[in-house]
């Protein structure tokens, strides 16, 4: 079935209002099923634009369509890493992108070695649509100097991909709705080790409640890839003494970028 579009909003609207009226339990329309329903929304055409003269077309306006959800199979095809960004763009996974003001794709080297996951963009990273151009950004340079790699080598990129409000925790719901940007971003990178800075991203990763203290020092894996977890920049700016750690970790990416085992490798 494959509605026009007028068909398919009636058809959602009776389905919505039915399902309304019965607390939620009954799907019951007459000329069609629930899964009918989401098929026409899902075919449904956008109206036709004429190209001629005219104000300029801003695509449709989602007051009078709803946005689209981006689905997770759109996600897990983006060909690439500029379609991708494209999707986050328009995302309306979580309501994030209601109080953000850029989304935060993410920047660097398509076919870097090396990948960095931070927790989610600051107020710097929301106003400029950049990852790590704050202070903590600043530092992260430099430490990813300390081991030969000029930021444009690499790949910087959060976890989450849009400012929670006042730099608020990320919540479960909202790091479930963008973590298939980040494999797919990974996935599309291939890296040869991905580091995860700070807790946050270490611990989404490697799908753990540990303490950072436990996790760093040694290689894991996510997704089939090897990940080094160490301190975020902004806890070193607050606590120096993590430094010195930090550049042992870091000292672990360079050795497997010079094809040097590490024995700490873990195979989790
Ligand atoms: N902190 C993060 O985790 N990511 C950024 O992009 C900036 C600060």
């Amino acid at each position: 079935m494959s509605p026009p579009d007028a068909d398919a909003r009636t058809l959602a609207r009776a389905f919505l209002e039915q399902t309304l009226s019965a607390e939620g339990n009954a799907l019951m329309l007459e000329h069609a099923t629930r899964e009918e329903v989401i098929r026409g929304l899902a075919s449904a055409r956008r109206p036709v634009r004429a190209h001629a003269a005219g104000p300029p077309d801003r695509g449709p306006d989602p007051a009078a369509t709803g946005p689209e959800i981006v689905t997770g199979p759109q996600i897990a095809e983006a060909p690439d890493l500029e379609t991708l960004a494209a999707l986050v763009a328009s995302c309306t996974r979580c309501t994030l992108h209601e109080s953000r003001k850029n989304p935060v794709f993410g920047e660097g080297a398509a076919d870097a070695r090396v990948v960095c996951v931070g927790e989610a963009p600051g107020a710097r990273e929301d106003e400029t649509g950049r990852p790590f151009v704050g202070r903590a950004g600043g530092l992260l340079d430099r430490l990813l100097l300390s081991i030969g790699l000029p930021r444009k080598s690499v790949y910087i990129c959060n976890v989450l991909k849009s400012r929670p409000p006042r730099n608020r925790d990320p919540l479960p719901e909202e790091v479930a709705a963008c973590s298939p940007y980040l494999l797919r971003q990974l996935a599309l990178i291939e890296p040869e080790v991905i580091i995860a800075f700070g807790a946050f991203a270490a611990r989404t990763l490697l799908e753990t409640k540990s303490a950072l203290g436990r996790l760093r020092g040694t290689v894991h894996r996510y997704s089939g890839y090897p990940v080094v977890a160490t301190y975020h920049p902004a806890a070193l700016l607050r606590n120096p003494g993590w430094i010195r750690p930090t550049w042992e970790d870091l000292q672990i990416v360079r050795r497997m970028l010079d094809g040097v085992g590490d024995r700490g490798a873990r195979n989790d």
